[in-house]
């Protein structure tokens, strides 16, 4: 049996949706290179496809309109199962459920991690579709359905602290929190566009990109730079190559967005 993984390109166009607000416009197409590996495998020999359905550590790459229906098609056109890292995107980082809820794409399997728990203790997950659940448990009923075993599966201890944090999301209304103030976020994000570097800005929900020019022959160091006098100044910040990559969390208050921008105006305009 031949196993292996092939590569879709990433949906990152800057010369044609730098400073786009919200999804971008452009790319959709790009999910049709599907159909050329499919041609080239044959869709029998392809299990399934994985998308973030936003890129986050890649440097916080966005789905252009279209593009997450488009790859939906084509896997339901040649039989491929369709699987979402919502680890970033899930519980209400855009601002709705999971990133399914928000693109209106359903897939198959949907996997979980750090909003889980909201981090308090190591959990990940997977939600599945029921032809595929029934799949796994539809075997003879003297085998254990999906064999495999880890020490540490199923913790009651991370089961109660997932069953707390889903509790104060609904409690709280952290989800509709995230989606009312994402407009805000979204002008915050915007302010730079004409600080100094600053050659695309990016933003869904409550998820901000920063991405800067590299100085020539020292990529990442303009962002490393920045990184540390963010640091100096008491913001945290992500930095991917010469991105900087901004996910706060879903309780920010307009005043800390205020805060966040003001030390990234004035660090942009320090740094080389
Ligand atoms: C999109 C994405 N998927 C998966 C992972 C891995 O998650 P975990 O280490 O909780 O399994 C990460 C971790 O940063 C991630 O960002």
């Amino acid at each position: 049996m031949l196993t292996g993984v092939d590569h879709i390109p990433h949906t990152h166009l800057p010369e044609k949706n730098a400073f786009t607000r919200g999804q971008p416009e452009h790319g959709a197409e790009l999910a049709d290179e599907l159909e050329r590996l499919v041609t080239l495998h044959d869709a029998s020999t392809i299990a399934a496809v994985i998308v973030e359905p936003v890129a986050g550590s890649t440097g916080v790459i966005l789905p252009p309109k279209g593009y997450l229906e488009r790859l939906r098609e084509i896997c339901d056109k040649h039989g491929i199962l369709l699987i979402f890292d919502e680890v970033i995107t899930g519980f209400g980082r855009l601002g709705a459920p999971f990133a399914t809820d928000f693109f209106g794409v359903k897939p198959d399997l949907v996997t979980l991690a750090k909003g889980l728990t909201s981090g308090t203790i190591p959990m990940g997950g997977v939600v599945c579709s029921k032809g595929i659940y029934d799949a796994f448990m539809s075997g003879p009923d003297n085998m254990i359905e999906l064999f495999h075993g880890y020490t540490y599966s199923g913790h009651p201890v991370a089961a109660a602290a997932a069953l707390a944090t889903l509790d104060c999301y609904k409690e709280d209304g952290l989800f509709e929190r995230a989606n009312e103030i994402a407009p805000y976020w979204e002008e915050a994000v915007h302010s730079l566009k004409d600080v100094p570097h600053v050659v695309d800005l990016r933003n869904l929900g409550l998820i901000g990109a920063i991405e800067l020019e590299p100085i020539p022959g020292k990529p990442t160091a303009r962002a490393y730079e920045a990184f540390l006098k963010c640091y100096e100044k008491g913001l945290m910040i992500r930095t991917t190559g010469d991105i900087i990559a901004l996910s706060p969390p879903l309780i920010v208050e307009k005043s800390h967005i205020d805060q966040i921008f003001d030390t990234l105006r004035t660090v942009l305009k320090e740094v080389a």
